[in-house]
């Protein structure tokens, strides 16, 4: 089941740290290589020996062995990990964890790991409600690590509640079934535009737009989740996306998003085209910043070139093309018009009239029309959960294409 996956579990200080030889043999059993770190007072809750004997692998707490002074590198453990699981967690390093705080083995693994990052917390009930823990909490799975929610029952302390590390047997699920989840895009190379352009003026003034690139990022987290090879193009912004593997790719003038688009697009097989763009460039940037008294009556404008338009004509017959289409009057013939006009398969109608939808919302209200003009509406959802309805409505075209 998990033959050849590579394991790595961070022990903190925890009295709940117990659970985790059970674990360790759950993993061993279905195939699975572990290794161990310790916190340095998660000594003092389980034996390494323990540990080590059970994962078949020496347990790590320092970053040298005494004696002879050899090196543990993090970063090669980092490395190693096909998943990192920090359970139990206490509040302590979880709050070391939100804020890059790097004072031992297992932290320094932490900021290192390429691979996905669990964590199951395991606390006293008014420590795990704390706000402090709730919002280090977010903060974690703000950054794309997966929380292993505690359970509730008696806690240490003999108080009752929410603050038990989850059963071992659970965990072993979560695990297995993050490796066991269905990838139909492996190996499938997507490419996403997103966000604004920056038209510059003069270099420190430019013409830009109210596009946050939030609904781009989602869409190419969405297609990371099933396995794609994922290309973002991405226009200044502040949004990145939470997969580690997606491939970004910073530009900021129309002109640079046109020319990296055109290089990725040939190998794409499926390409989403949601940066706002924009449609009209200063003809001159000017190299010195432009003075109030030197007077500035007008700034003389040339189009840009349409990137979903010049992708379109040299599409090829087994590729996916989609579009974006933003609009404040006769949304859906403007929508069907640019559709047919750039030979897109698909296009992700926005509706500025719609409240809560557009640029500057976490929210998204969207219609998807396809190339046969058969239109689709969907409710108003948060843009992680519209990016999930775009990726499925192009696997379910694509199916049928
Ligand atoms: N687009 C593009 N390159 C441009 C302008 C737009 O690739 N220079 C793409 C957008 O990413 C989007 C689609 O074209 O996927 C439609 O963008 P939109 O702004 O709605 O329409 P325009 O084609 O720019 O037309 P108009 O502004 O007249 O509505």
């Amino acid at each position: 089941m998990l033959k050849g996956k590579k394991i790595l579990i961070g022990i903190t200080g925890s009295i709940a740290a117990y659970k985790i030889p059970f674990l360790i043999r759950l993993l061993k059993k279905s195939g699975a290589e572990v290794r161990i770190l310790l916190t340095p007072f998660a000594k003092e809750f389980v034996t390494p020996l323990t540990l080590a004997t059970l994962s078949e692998n020496a347990v790590l707490h320092e970053f040298h062995k005494r004696g002879d002074g050899s090196w543990f590198s993090h970063v090669n453990l980092g490395l190693w990990a096909d998943l990192y699981l920090v359970a139990p967690l206490s509040a302590n390093t979880m709050g070391k964890m939100a804020h890059g705080i790097a004072d031992n083995l297992l932290l320094t693994t932490v900021l290192s790991a390429r691979c996905p990052i669990f964590f199951a917390p395991a606390m006293d009930l008014d420590m795990y409600h704390h706000l402090t823990t709730q919002e280090n909490i977010k903060k974690l799975q703000s950054i794309g690590y997966r929380l292993i929610e505690p359970v509730e029952g008696e806690l240490a302390s003999g108080l009752k509640g929410m603050g038990r590390l989850e059963e071992p047997e659970m965990i072993f699920e979560i695990i297995k079934d993050h490796f066991e989840k269905k990838k139909p895009l492996k190996n499938k190379k997507v490419l996403v535009n997103a966000g604004p352009t920056y038209e510059p003026i003069d270099p420190v003034r430019f013409i830009g737009n109210h596009s946050s690139g939030k609904m781009g990022v989602a869409i190419a987290d969405a297609f990371a989740d099933l396995g794609a090879d994922v290309d973002l193009v991405l226009g200044p912004s502040h949004e990145k996306p939470l997969n580690h593997g997606i491939k970004i790719h910073e530009v900021r003038t129309a002109s640079e998003m046109h020319q990296k688009c055109m290089e990725i697009f040939p190998s794409a097989k499926i390409s989403v085209l949601s940066a706002a763009v924009a449609d009209f460039t200063p003809s001159h940037k000017a190299r010195s910043k432009i003075k109030k008294e030197d007077g500035l009556q007008s700034i003389e404008l040339e189009a840009t070139k349409d990137i979903l338009l010049s992708l379109g004509k040299s599409k090829k017959k087994n590729q996916f093309l989609v579009g974006f289409a933003l609009e404040t009057d006769n949304e859906r013939k403007n929508a069907i018009k640019k559709l047919k006009a750039k030979n897109l398969d698909m296009i992700v109608l926005n509706s500025l009239k719609d409240d809560g939808a557009g640029f500057s919302h976490d929210t998204n209200k969207i219609s998807i029309i396809d190339n046969k003009e058969n239109c689709m509406e969907f409710s108003l959802k948060d843009k992680s959960q519209v990016a999930v309805d775009i990726v499925q409505t192009i696997m379910n075209l694509l199916d049928n294409k």
